[in-house]
């Protein structure tokens, strides 16, 4: 029987998961030399909030983390997180940005791309499917898990079938929300490895205390690869701890091979990043619990953290456990999306409005409406007609693939980008997703190029902002 795979996902979704991101370039370079020599199967490296972070909150270019991240770990392959159609953004791009920032991202060293669309509408992931195959990186299709009536095992078969039959390398089942229960794991890689010929993944986060008991029923039934983090960013809201899911299929059949030695190396670098998290107040003692309440609500890690930080911030803390309690009725009203970026965001944010106004819907957030509307694609359960007709008045309902209806956009982001900012072809694109907020990161950029100090507080400012 053939080994199980490992992608180690510290670089990337353990950070997001438990510190909202904040993981700094300067932080993971100590580590580097140590992950790369490891001989895991992937370091999940880049893509998801990462980016946005790096112009946002960190002031760091997200393209020259990934040039350091790929010199530093010259011999593992580099994965990143890609939102179909949204890519790294919260909207559908124009298919020209969508095919040049898959471009950009293998031309910068990446060399799988995880790609997955949040209402599992496969017609978001065709260009970018399409655009990685044809820059000859590995393409893996992502499926959404969510739980509920439509979301049977026919269901999953179904949408994996459709992934498969637009060329994907593997398929990973990506349980955002930590839901997928262990004798379900082994039902649904059952079903799948009975149906799909490519490699099958499992991600599965820590959350609900399920997860490395999911993953040890997927390997039994025959999954290839698991998603794993180091032992200092595992549990709570992020994954199975890598040195466990080592040990426990140690002298199995289903030996990963990986050296706990050489993991212990890496575990080193990042239990010190830990200690300074917890002190620094990045690392929320909360999230590293075991909760069952995203077995009710169906909230993922990133979505829990986030809804916890925002409502600390607006000083209404008090708020969390009715905004978990909304967030299904509104996911239900919705169509059902499962909940992972960009529709947990806009879930949750219509849920917060909800009960912060103390009236169901009196104002909703463009975002919500837009979903309503279809811009974001087809929702797995239909939604209906008056509720429609409630959020989105008498516009015109978009039945076609959304980004259909978007012009190709990429010389007019060229043409809007002033010219002197500009350093590298890269730029566009972070500019065509994050618009002012790149651009204030090029200022900064150019301040400090040439010894302009006067952002230095707002940057120390940005550093740490939950702290
Ligand atoms: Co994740």
């Amino acid at each position: 029987m053939a080994k199980v795979k490992i992608t180690e996902t510290v670089l990337r979704d353990a950070h997001q998961s438990l510190i909202a991101t904040r993981m700094t370039t300067e932080d993971m370079l100590p580590m580097l030399a140590d992950l790369d020599k490891v001989g895991f199967y992937s370091v999940e490296a880049w893509g998801g909030a990462t980016y946005d972070a790096c112009l946002r909150y960190l002031d760091e270019d997200p393209w020259e983390r990934l040039r350091t991240i790929r010199k530093h770990m010259p011999k593992t392959k580099l994965q990143m997180l890609f939102r179909g159609q949204n890519m790294l953004g919260y909207r559908h791009y124009a298919d020209d940005v969508v095919d040049y920032f898959v471009k950009k991202s293998v031309d910068n060293g990446i060399d799988i791309l995880r790609i997955f669309d949040a209402l599992n509408d496969p017609r978001n992931l065709e260009t970018a499917v399409r655009s990685a195959k044809a820059c000859d990186a590995h393409v893996q299709g992502a499926i959404s898990y969510t739980t509920g009536e439509v979301f049977t095992l026919e269901y999953y078969v179904r949408y994996a079938k459709q992934l498969e039959s637009m060329g994907v390398d593997s398929i990973c089942i990506k349980d955002m929300a930590s839901l997928l229960t262990p004798y379900t794991a082994f039902d649904l890689v059952r079903a799948l490895k009975a149906n799909i010929k490519v490699p099958i993944q499992l991600h599965s986060h820590f959350t609900s205390g399920l997860a490395a008991m999911a993953e040890l029923k997927a390997v039994e039934a025959g999954v290839d690869i698991l998603d794993t983090a180091i032992s200092p960013l595992a549990l709570g809201t992020s994954h199975p701890a890598t040195e466990a899911i080592v040990a426990t299929l140690k002298e199995t059949p289903y030996d990963t091979e990986l050296d706990l030695e050489k993991l212990n190396k890496v575990r080193e670098h990042v239990v010190v990043l830990r200690e300074k998290y917890i002190k620094n107040g990045l690392l929320d003692p909360s999230l590293l619990m075991v909760d069952p309440k995203a077995l009710m609500y169906q909230i993922p890690g990133g979505m829990l953290s986030n809804l916890l930080s925002q409502l600390k911030q607006a000083g209404k803390a008090g708020l969390l456990k009715e905004v978990l309690e909304e967030v299904p009725r509104v996911r239900k009203d919705s169509g059902m999306p499962p909940l992972v970026t960009p529709t947990s965001q806009i879930v949750g944010s219509q849920a917060a409005l909800n009960v912060i106004l103390g009236e169901r819907y009196k104002s909703v957030t463009k975002e919500f409406r837009s979903m309503v509307r279809g811009e974001y694609g087809q929702t797995p359960v239909a939604i209906d007609d008056d509720f429609k007709k409630k959020i989105v008045g008498d516009d015109k309902i978009i039945t076609c693939r959304p980004a259909d209806l978007i012009p190709d956009e990429i010389d007019r982001f060229r043409r809007e980008l002033p010219l002197n900012l500009v350093e590298q072809e890269e730029d566009v694109l972070s500019y065509a997703q994050f618009g002012d907020t790149a651009v204030k990161f090029f200022e900064r950029r150019r301040d400090r190029k040439y010894g302009i100090d006067s952002e230095h507080a707002d940057h120390e400012k940005l550093v740490h902002p939950v702290a």
